[in-house]
Parts: structure tokens; C-alpha cells; sequence
């Protein structure tokens, strides 16, 4: 599984340089290496927030593997160059923006990078020969998408290899197993990962709607049986998907993180994950 980095700082918990130091060791320390990120995060902070860790840690760049993201231009007074929010996957940025995360999170190159969302503009030209000129110098190892369609990622795909399609994936997000996306990825052998795999909180709320509260009964049934709480439950949906589904983990709590990790070993039977699936959806399936 993947850790998510969007709510490590002013979008979230504001965790402190020693606190996010004591985090990712802690993730580190549990096999979860995988470090989820996006220029934008926390306004575009939160890789310079993680850099600072860096720093003060370069032991850590040999044991973890950096994910990031770019293309979305969000209005800030970070960017106050940028007067609309907008995407731009022009080469330009691509490489302006991925030598730029570089230097903010204080790596000497990016495991894999992301065009965060479709650009109703892109060029896959042009962003191959980002990707290229990326790859070439060392700056990026691999490279993905995120939130594309089946067809935007097969367009994309036939001019650079592609190694994920990054989704929001959920029982309270199943656009992802009807629209193709997932069989895409099974028929080229492409990793999904998935976003908000809680849908970002909000069936941990009391006041959850009768949709989400009957899929917490459900799953309370379920985990009774197999001894697992709502959230393992919730991630055993996600890896039961023979597309191989990775989970990007949005908690800032490292004992939330710990218990996911035991999710690895709940193994839902078919009928478990249609219990699921036929709540989530309100009727049985057809
Ligand atoms: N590609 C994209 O467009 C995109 C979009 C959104 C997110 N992402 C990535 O996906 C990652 C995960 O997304 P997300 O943060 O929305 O994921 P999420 O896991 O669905 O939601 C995280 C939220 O749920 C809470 N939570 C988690 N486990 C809990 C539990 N057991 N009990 C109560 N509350 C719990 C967390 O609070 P605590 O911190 O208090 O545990 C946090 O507020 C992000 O960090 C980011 O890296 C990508």
C-alpha cells in the first residue's frame, strides 16, 4: 500500500518537521515505503515540508520511493503568476514542475510521475518528449496518470509507456469498476492505485447518510466474522480486485496506518465482497 501525503500538512493534521520525521519512520518501519504526492498539496507546501525532513534525514532517499504529481495550476498566493485554475501539460511545465518537486522535496530524482489530471489540451507528443527528456537526464524513473479515462489513458499510452492509472476507487466510488478503467489495467498489466479509499473520511462520520451507514452494517457484519474494523474491511474490498489494486492510505495517524497493515491478511470470500458491493449499490446485483 501507498501512503498518502495530501492531509500530512496545512491540508490536514499540520504535522511539524519532528512530527512528519517520527511518521514516515514509523510508516518506513512497517514495510510502507510508498510516498504519495502532488505539487499542490498544501497549496503547494507540502513537498517542501517533506523536504525538510529530507534533509535533515538522507538516509531516508535509499529506503522510500517518491510519487508525485503535476499539470494542475491551482490559484495561490504561491503562484501568484497563475490567474485561473487550470491544467497545463505542456512540456515546458512537465519538466519546469518535476525539477521543481525535485529540488523541493530535497531528492536527486522522482521514482514516478504523475499528470494529475487530463488535460482537455494535452499533447501526447509533447508530453512524450517531456517524459523522454526526463527519463534520459535521470530526473524521473517511471512515469503515470491520474484520474483518466480508459480512453485518454490508451491515447497516452500508445506514445509513452505508462505504469499507473491513479483512480479514486472505493465502495463509495465504484465508477472505476464499470467504466473500463480496471479493465484496461488488466489487460496491459498496469497497476491501478486508488485515492480516497475511505472516500476521504466521510463514512467515518456519525451522521453518514442511510447509503453509508448501511454499508458500515454490512461491513460491521463481515468484520465480526473475520475479526477486522470497518477501515481493514473497507481495504480488503479494494485488494479482493484481481486488477491488483494499491490503496493510498489518507490517515495522518500512524495506529490507523499500523492496522492496515493486518488488512494484507483478510481475504474476503466472493460472497463477502457482493454483501458489500449490493449495499454499497442498494439492491442486489442483477
Ligand atoms: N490523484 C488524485 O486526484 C488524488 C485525489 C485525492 C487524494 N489523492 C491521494 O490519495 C491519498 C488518500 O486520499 P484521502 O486522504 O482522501 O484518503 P482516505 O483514506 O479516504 O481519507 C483520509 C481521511 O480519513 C480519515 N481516516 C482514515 N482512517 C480512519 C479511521 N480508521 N477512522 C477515522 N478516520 C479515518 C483520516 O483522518 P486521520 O488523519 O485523522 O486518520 C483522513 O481525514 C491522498 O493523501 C493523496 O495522496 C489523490
Amino acid at each position: 500500500m501507498i501512503i498518502g501525503t495530501m492531509r500530512l500538512g496545512e491540508w490536514g493534521s499540520n504535522l511539524s518537521t519532528e512530527e512528519l520525521e517520527k511518521f514516515i519512520d514509523a510508516c518506513v518501519d512497517l514495510g510502507f515505503t510508498d510516498f504519495d504526492h502532488a505539487d499542490i498539496y498544501g497549496h503547494y507546501t507540502e513537498e517542501g515540508r517533506f523536504g525538510r525532513v529530507i534533509k535533515r534525514r538522507p538516509d531516508l532517499k535509499s529506503k522510500i520511493q517518491i510519487t508525485t504529481k503535476c499539470c494542475i495550476k491551482l490559484v495561490t498566493p504561491n503562484r501568484p503568476e497563475h490567474s485561473l485554475k487550470s491544467y497545463d501539460s505542456t512540456k515546458d511545465h512537465i519538466i519546469w514542475s518535476a525539477e521543481n518537486s525535485i529540488k523541493e522535496l530535497g531528492v536527486d530524482q522522482l521514482d514516478v510521475l504523475l499528470i494529475h489530471r487530463p488535460d482537455y489540451l494535452m499533447n501526447p507528443h509533447e508530453i512524450a518528449e517531456a517524459f523522454s527528456l526526463l527519463k534520459d537526464s535521470g530526473k524521473v524513473k517511471a512515469f503515470g496518470v491520474s484520474n483518466f479515462t480508459a480512453s485518454q489513458f490508451e491515447l497516452l499510452h500508445s506514445f509513452t509507456p505508462l505504469i499507473t492509472n491513479q483512480l479514486e476507487i472505493s465502495l463509495l466510488h465504484r465508477n472505476a469498476f464499470e467504466d473500463g478503467t480496471l479493465d484496461q489495467c488488466q489487460r496491459l498489466g498496469i497497476t491501478p492505485t486508488a485515492w480516497s479509499p475511505f472516500g476521504g473520511g466521510v463514512i467515518f462520520s456519525e451522521k453518514s447518510s442511510p447509503e453509508l451507514q448501511k454499508i458500515k452494517k454490512v461491513a460491521a457484519d463481515i468484520g465480526q466474522n473475520l475479526d477486522a474494523s470497518l477501515d481493514q474491511i473497507l481495504i480488503a474490498f479494494l485488494l479482493k480486485h484481481p486488477a491488483g489494486i494499491l490503496p493510498i492510505l489518507g490517515s495522518t495517524k500512524i495506529d490507523r496506518i499500523r492496522a492496515m497493515k493486518n488488512a494484507l491478511n483478510i481475504e474476503l470470500s466472493h460472497e463477502d465482497w457482493y454483501r458489500l458491493w449490493e449495499a454499497a449499490i442498494g439492491e442486489e446485483v442483477a
